[in-house]
């Protein structure tokens, strides 16, 4: 779809974008400060591979207090981004022939990261009906003596639905019993409306059988500046920091001091962007739930919408996949989304809120012009 874009927005064609998962606000002014400093200090040379001693202990340190978790610094890497922290902590997990449980809808660098590790991902529907909450009873059911890592992203990209301390805590439980990994990306953790921020890691006993991979794009508006990170016992991470040295060696030298500022310093931007984000998807949802075919999950976290439109699929004259609605809603009313089939579902698409309220209002005209001429 981004393609297809791509080539309209060429043409010249108007388009509204809700394609795009990334924050539109700047990165926050002392961040960028402390990283202009830095270059004109000449913080220019490599550093330690997994980042250096001070923001690795600002990492830990925050997690701790905004999180509850108890990590030490050698339990602690920087990565460059969040889906690098994933890559290696996946690739140091997963070997050939394992299996990798994967709640639906899912992140789709998910998918192809497990398979690229040699591993298959065996993939678990959420229950839309209950916010895409996660079924033990269909977790417990597809797990088997191979099965190495569950895979947890809460907030969800895509559909925005969390998943609850006790389904946290009843994972764990499981993971503990079977001797299997819990691999949480907490990448969206800053960005919940309606309960605090939460991490497994912060459960007494979790340390040995939890990693979390986190990132700083999506939380200080910082997609571009690549920098995350992932916490693990020791040696997962010494397994890391080796695969990072000899791939990408350590996160850019004056991006750690932006990301030092970042999380030592204030946090009021987090919350004026979360402020921002709610208004938004109060707008978005109410704006989706009002077409007729369309229905739509209150989006608990993060700054997507999901809505399922199996009520417009289908019949004379009618997409028949949403990969299909997609395409015809990006040639015919210029909006762009992301279909379903991407994060293993068949209903839906994707709508990123990370855009300004005449852009969603004016998508959300076009949008409903469209479904009206399939109902
Ligand atoms: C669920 C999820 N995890 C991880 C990432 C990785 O973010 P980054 O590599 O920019 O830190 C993203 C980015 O879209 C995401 O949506």
């Amino acid at each position: 779809m981004v393609i297809e874009a791509d080539r309209l927005r060429a043409e010249g064609r108007d388009l509204v974008d809700f394609g795009v998962g990334e924050p539109d606000f700047p990165t926050p002014a002392h961040i960028t400060e402390a990283a202009i400093t830095a270059l004109r200090q000449n913080v220019t040379k490599y550093t330690a591979t997994g980042g250096t001693r001070e923001l690795r202990e600002a990492i830990v340190q925050a997690h701790h207090r905004e999180l509850g978790s108890g990590y030490k610094v050698p339990e602690c890497l920087a990565t460059m981004g969040g889906k690098h922290a994933l890559f290696n902590a996946i690739s140091v997990l997963v070997d050939h022939g394992d299996e990798v449980i994967l709640p639906a809808p899912y992140w789709v660098s998910f998918y192809d990261q497990i398979t690229y590790a040699g591993g298959t991902p065996v993939v678990v529907q959420t229950e839309e009906e209950q916010g895409f909450g996660l079924s033990l009873a269909a977790l417990e059911a597809a797990i088997t003596a191979r099965t190495k890592v569950i895979l947890l992203n809460s907030p969800s990209n895509p559909s925005g639905a969390i998943f609850t301390p006790d389904t946290f805590r009843a994972v764990l439980e499981i993971c503990k019993q079977r001797g299997i990994w819990l691999l949480s990306d907490e990448c969206y953790v800053k960005f919940l409306y309606d309960a605090a921020p939460y991490s497994v890691a912060s459960e007494p006993g979790s340390k040995d059988f939890v990693v979390i991979a986190g990132s700083l794009s999506k939380t200080y508006a910082m997609t571009g500046w690549r920098l995350g990170f992932a916490l693990a016992p020791a040696p997962i991470v010494k397994a890391m920091i080796n695969l990072q040295s000899h791939s990408t060696s350590n996160p850019t030298s004056f991006v750690q001091k932006g990301a030092l500022a970042a999380l030592n310093g204030t946090q009021a931007p987090v919350a004026e962007m979360l402020a921002e984000y709610r208004r938004r998807r109060e707008i978005i949802v109410s704006g989706l739930r009002a077409i007729p075919g369309v229905t739509c999950v209150m989006p608990a976290g993060a700054f997507y919408a999901y809505p399922n439109i199996s009520q417009l699929l289908g019949g004379k004259g009618r997409p028949a996949t949403a990969m299909e609605f997609s395409t015809r809603l990006l040639q015919e009313a210029g909006v762009v989304t992301v279909p379903g089939e991407a994060f293993g579902t068949q209903h839906h698409l994707r709508f990123s809120y990370a855009a300004a309220v005449p852009v969603i209002e004016e998508g959300l005209r076009r949008f409903a012009g469209f479904c009206s001429q399939l109902s």
